[in-house]
Order: structure tokens, then sequence, then C-alpha cells
């Protein structure tokens, strides 16, 4: 394929808008897959993606496609819709030169539909608008591409309306592709130069690299570096992705494929690294700036015994998400574990999804928390800020777009729930990092008979710590066994206690159910007693089974 027939893009849209709908129309209509079988997004691999109709992990699928008699090279770079994974948008993006802006013909312009497009707009690639799902009874295309033409000033003519789920319209997305997206600026006769813009990996072949080829061409058995780590590597296998894995006998420049070469390491598959031929160094491209994660939580395993295991399904899996970030930790309560750095809270539920259903790992995850910088000063007297409004613009009579400056912790938890329940749904919401600001933070210790609980130390909010506090104490209370004495629970700020429970004194017996004599049944009940004990952790002279802090600790 000539560079001149190729085009590379990627299809943006609001969460259910029906981008997976319309890439397993543009598969069918290529032929790349099968019109008679039930194809319901094809490129969602992941069980967590089928099962929560989300898109988490781009995919790329090479079409091909005839038009007035020449034969064209679609290369499409899928990407996930939710808020948490716009890192991995921008980075799908960086292999393209345009894309499709699919908007539903219903409900309009939505905050994805915005923050997606910027990141089209910033990197300079063409967009087509499509609208989607114009066989719906209460439809509204043209006031979409009203929507359309005001905030993003494309005039409304270029707007394509299709059904993706009848195939309307369908056809013209194809045409347009090739009319309006320009192909690639590259050159075959420089040498090598590779982007590895994502890379999944496999138990038996290792790190599958998905590279964007600038400059040159690259096949198997070729030498080539990692200008990250400046290792050399042998190509074992090269190929395009359509959509499974097909290999080729080479790679060429402005062509999107996948790339083996007997990367075994997390480090060494660097997403955003250049890769060139051994003894031709080039210039690295710009690369990516790293994920900044936003919600922090802690992860154990459920038993100890299980660490290593558990720490080599967590390496894996961040080969696949290297937007998580990891740091060992451990707690004394529940061991040797890790605190992992997310995008978003969805992105954290759905890697706790993907270690349980592909790696089969039961683990505890604590309530996540988000980065604070601390100034330490002898009176912490400063400012708290609460929610400030910054812009609003109307998008037609009907929706309008806020913009606030919110603190971080107050939307990772349940915000976005609340804000849809709020607007019975027809809210959406978006967020960027808008640096650190200063907050009346405290530092609550909960105390059990006096002694501090190192492990539920957290910080909150002033205002909120009456309350956080109270829930702690509550769940402590019944998850708390009952002992000789009675313990008091409390929660506090420095000296001062905010919030209170009392478990009051108590024996278990355990041989109090077996009457008569049986005495290896009696035995039996105290060794397991003393099994039991085991788990427990000794807090002044209170023993607090492990149980007790998983309660605690978890999210729900
Ligand atoms: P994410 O992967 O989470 O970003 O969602 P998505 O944008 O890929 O949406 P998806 O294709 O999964 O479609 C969402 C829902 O809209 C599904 O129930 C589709 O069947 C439906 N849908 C998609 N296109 C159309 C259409 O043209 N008409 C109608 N009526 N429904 C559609």
């Amino acid at each position: 394929f000539s560079v001149e027939n190729t085009r590379n893009f990627s299809i943006i849209a609001h969460v259910d808008h029906g981008k997976s709908t319309l890439a397993d129309r543009l598969l069918e209509l290529t032929g790349a897959i099968d019109k008679t079988k039930n194809n319901k997004q094809v490129l969602d691999k992941l069980q967590v993606e089928r099962e929560r109709g989300i898109t988490v992990k781009a995919q790329t699928a090479s079409l091909f496609y005839n038009c007035e008699g020449k034969q064209y090279l679609l290369n499409l770079i899928d990407t996930p819709g939710h808020v948490d994974f716009s890192y991995e948008v921008s980075r799908s993006l960086s292999a393209c030169q345009g894309v499709l802006l699919v908007v539903d013909a219903n409900e309009g312009i939505q905050a994805q539909t915005v923050a997606n497009f910027f990141l089209a707009f910033e990197a300079q690639l063409s967009v087509i608008p499509v609208i989607n799902k114009i066989d719906l009874k209460n439809a509204d295309p043209e006031r979409v591409e009203k929507q359309i033409e005001k905030v993003f000033d494309i005039p409304r003519n270029e707007c394509i309306k299709i059904s993706a789920k009848l195939g309307t319209n369908v056809e013209r997305v194809l045409q347009a592709v090739i009319e309006r997206i320009p192909p690639p600026k590259v050159h075959r006769k420089n040498s090598l130069k590779a982007l590895v813009f994502d890379s999944t990996f496999d138990q038996y072949r290792g790190v599958i690299a998905n590279v964007a080829l600038f400059d040159g061409m690259v096949s198997k058995g070729d030498k080539i570096v990692s200008a990250h780590t400046k290792k050399t590597y042998e190509v074992n296998e090269v190929g395009v992705l359509n959509p499974n894995e097909q290999p080729t006998h080479k790679l060429y420049a402005g062509q999107v494929g996948y790339l083996i070469a007997g990367m075994k390491d997390v480090t060494e598959a660097q997403i955003g690294d250049t890769l060139y031929l051994h003894k031709q160094p080039v210039e690295p491209l710009p690369g990516f700036k790293s994920a900044k994660p936003m919600v922090f939580a802690g992860m154990y395993p459920i038993d100890q015994s299980e660490y290593n295991n558990l720490k080599s399904a967590v390496e894996k899996l961040t080969i696949n998400d290297s937007s998580v970030t990891v740091h060992r930790d451990s707690s004394l309560a529940l061991g040797a574990g890790w605190r992992l750095g997310f995008l978003g809270l969805l992105h954290m539920e759905v890697f706790n999804q993907r270690l349980e259903q592909e790696y089969n790992a039961s683990v505890i995850l604590t309530t996540p928390t988000v980065p604070y910088k601390a100034v330490l000063s002898s009176a912490k007297l400063i400012k708290a800020r609460r929610a400030v409004q910054k812009n609003m613009m109307y998008i037609d009579q009907n929706r309008v777009m806020l913009k606030y400056l919110f603190p971080l912790n107050e939307i990772v938890v349940d915000f976005y729930d609340s804000l849809k329940s709020l607007s019975s749904g027809y809210a959406s919401f978006d967020y960027e990092d808008a640096g650190y600001q200063t907050a009346e933070l405290v530092k609550m210790d909960i105390l059990l008979n006096g002694n501090i609980v190192e492990e539920l130390v957290t910080i909150v909010h002033k205002d909120k710590a009456h309350s956080v506090g109270k829930v702690i104490c509550e769940r402590l209370k019944d998850s708390l066994p009952r002992q000789l004495f009675e313990i008091a629970i409390q929660a506090a700020i420095g000296s001062k206690i905010i919030a209170r429970e009392t478990v009051k004194a108590y024996r278990k017996n355990v041989l109090a159910k077996c009457y008569g004599g049986d005495i290896t049944r009696k035995m039996k009940l105290l060794k397991r007693q003393a099994e039991g004990k085991k788990k427990l952790r000794k807090i002044g002279n209170i023993e607090v089974p492990k149980d007790a802090f998983i309660k605690v600790l978890r999210t729900q």
C-alpha cells in the first residue's frame, strides 16, 4: 500500500453514543468480520468491557476498502469513552491524522464529546462529525448539527447523519475518511522510526507492542533499539491487526501494526518509546506525558501466601495498563501489599475486576484517597475552598455547559452518581486536573481504648471529619468481637474526640455448647479458637481480627 492510500483514524464519542457499534459496521463493510455473525462490540475484547458495555482498552484494526477502483488501507484505532480513560484517548490519537466525532442524535453534545473534541483539535487532526442514532423516535439531528456548529465551529453541512445500528449511511463515513483525512506524512526511504503507542502482555510471547511507523520499515529478523532503554532486540514477528493479529513480512511507514521482539519486562515496554534500527539512531518522537494518577488505594492479597501470585498478576496487568502506578506498601493488619494510583474510580474498579477475571486473584482494596500536598505549620490555618464556578456557556436552549473548580476529594467517590440521579441522567461530567489548592484538612486518628490504630489514620476535610469519624467508629463497633472488658472506639483530631462508640464486655465461651464430656470435640474447638487467634492483631490488650480491618477499610 502506498502512503497516499493509507488513512489512520480514531472514533471518539461520549459514552454510549455508539462508537463500538459504528466500529462493528465499519469492520463488516470492509470485510474484516463476517456480516452474518452477531457482531457486538468486536473491538471490546476484555470480559470487563463486554460486561460493563464500556471500552477500557484501545484496540486497533486494519481495514481494506475499495473506493472508485482504488484499494485503501484504513487503520482504525479504537478509544475508550469514559472520563477516566482520556489518557488512552490522547495516546491513540498520536497515531492518527483524523477522527470521527460521534454524537447521539437524541442526546446531543455531552461532556466527553467536548473533552474528546479538544484532544483531537489540539493534536491538529481532521474532525469528521457523525450524528448517530437517527433511527430513534426522538432523534433531532438538525438540533445536534446546530450544536456542533456553535460549540466546535464546524459547518453543519459537514455532519454525516447515520444509524450505526441499522447501517444507514455508514458507507458515506468510509468515503469521508478517504476524502477528508490526509494520508500520514511519513518517509519510507528514511531509516525506521516507530512509535510504541500501546502494549499488551501475552503469557507465551511476552510484550506485544502496538506501533505506528513514522519513517522507514521493519521486518522479522531486524535488530531494533529502544530509544528509552537503549537495549537492542531482534524482531520475532511483525503484523497488522485485522482485528486479530495477522503476521506480515514487513511493516512500512504510515502503517499501524504490532511487533514482538522478546521484551519480557514491564520496564522494557515503555509506551511513548521510539524504536529504531540498530546502528541507525534517529531523533526520538516526543512521546507522551505520563498519566497522572488521581485516586489512590491500598491493595492486599486476602491471604498472604497469595502475595507472589498477586505480585506477578499486578505486574502483568500494568503492562496492559501503564497508567496505573504501583508502590510497595505494608500494613500491620493486612500484611504486604501495594499502594496503587488510578486515573479515577471506574479505572480502579476495572483494574480490580480484571485482576479477578483475568488472573483469578482475590484482593482487598481499601477506600480510595486522593493525593494531598502537606505544608507543615504550627497553626494549620488555611482557608478552605469549595466548588467555584469558572465558566458557563449555553449549547442551545436546553443544555448548558458549566465549568467548576472542585476539590478532587469531593468528586472521586460518588459525585458522578449523585449528579446523574439529581439530573435524572441528563447531566454528563468530565474533569481535568487544576493543580493543588490550599484547604483545611485534618489528620484523624482512630483509637481503641486510647491506642492509635495506625492503619485507620485518614486525612479528611475539617467539616467532614465528624461524619466520617462516626461511620468508621460504627463500622468498627459492628465488626469488633466483644472481649473480656469494655472497648472504647474513638475518632480524634489531635486530642479532641469527635466520635465514640462502645463495645460491651463479654466472654465467648467456645465450650458452652459442649455439654457432656467429649474431650476430642472440646480439643477441636479449642484448637480452632487458637488458630483464629493467629489472624488477630493486638492493639493495646485488644484483639482485633483481620476481618474487622477489612470491613472498615473496604470500599463498600
Ligand atoms: P463506550 O464503548 O462505552 O464508549 O460506548 P459506545 O460509544 O461504544 O456505544 P455502543 O456502540 O456500545 O452503543 C451504546 C448503545 O447504543 C448500544 O445499546 C447500541 O445498541 C446503541 N446504538 C448504537 N448505535 C445506534 C443507532 O444507530 N441507533 C440506535 N437506536 N441505537 C444505537
